[in-house]
């Protein structure tokens, strides 16, 4: 399969964040057009059912490739902590109910690890592509810390509570760059690139 003597490749990133989007498409090979869902007019909501990350990446990818018969990538993210099961993992964003939110999630975590003395935790990303029929997985794992009181203003979700290895800042007192070099997502997108960059 020689996919680089076609013009251009497009391919749809499964999500409706506008940040996400931009990120990705700077970073890909000039022969892939990159469309977001509503490019395409996907506007239904995407139901995370699976229970895992790498079920509900593939969940999202099958979606749109089987129903817009294009190609397609989906990425899905959990904060996995050893002391509690690697929990909250593929249900990170919901993980204080129905009305969670980062708030409530980090208030939850910091008080089920009170009298924990380990707190080793780590972000996965998993990203699922489905290309001219055929399907590829590809992981990024960012290992740390969680620390017992929030530190920092920038990012989002679990950010304030997460200290990456052999750093002393959370990521919510990182810059972009700086997150995105050694992210879990970071790195899931390293892999899909340089994959994309290799077909
Ligand atoms: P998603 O799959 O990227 O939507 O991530 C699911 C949930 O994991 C989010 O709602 C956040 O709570 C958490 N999460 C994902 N990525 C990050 C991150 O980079 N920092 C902090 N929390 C994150």
């Amino acid at each position: 399969m020689n996919l680089t003597i076609m013009n251009k490749i497009p391919l749809v990133f499964a999500t409706n964040n506008l940040n996400k989007l931009k990120e990705v498409q700077a970073l890909l090979p000039d022969f892939i057009e990159l469309k977001s869902l509503s490019d395409i007019n996907c506007n239904e909501e995407i139901s995370e059912t699976a229970t895992t990350l790498e079920g509900n990446a593939i969940l999202k990818a099958d979606f749109v490739t089987q129903k817009f018969h294009i190609n397609c990538f989906a990425d899905d993210t959990g904060l996995e902590v050893e002391s509690l099961n690697f929990a909250p993992g593929v249900f990170s964003a919901r993980y204080s109910g129905i009305d969670s939110n980062s708030e409530k999630n980090m208030e939850k975590l910091l008080f089920n690890l009170i009298n924990k003395s380990n707190r080793n935790a780590q972000f996965r990303t998993v990203i699922a592509l489905n290309l001219s029929g055929q399907q590829f997985l590809f992981e990024g794992v960012c290992k740390g810390k969680i620390i017992e009181e929030k530190r920092g203003i920038k990012g989002f979700g679990y950010d304030p509570i997460f200290i990456p290895d052999g750093f002393s800042k959370t990521f919510a007192e990182m810059n972009l760059d700086e997150k995105g070099t050694i992210s879990h997502r970071g790195k899931a997108i390293q892999q899909l690139l340089h994959f994309l960059k290799n077909i």
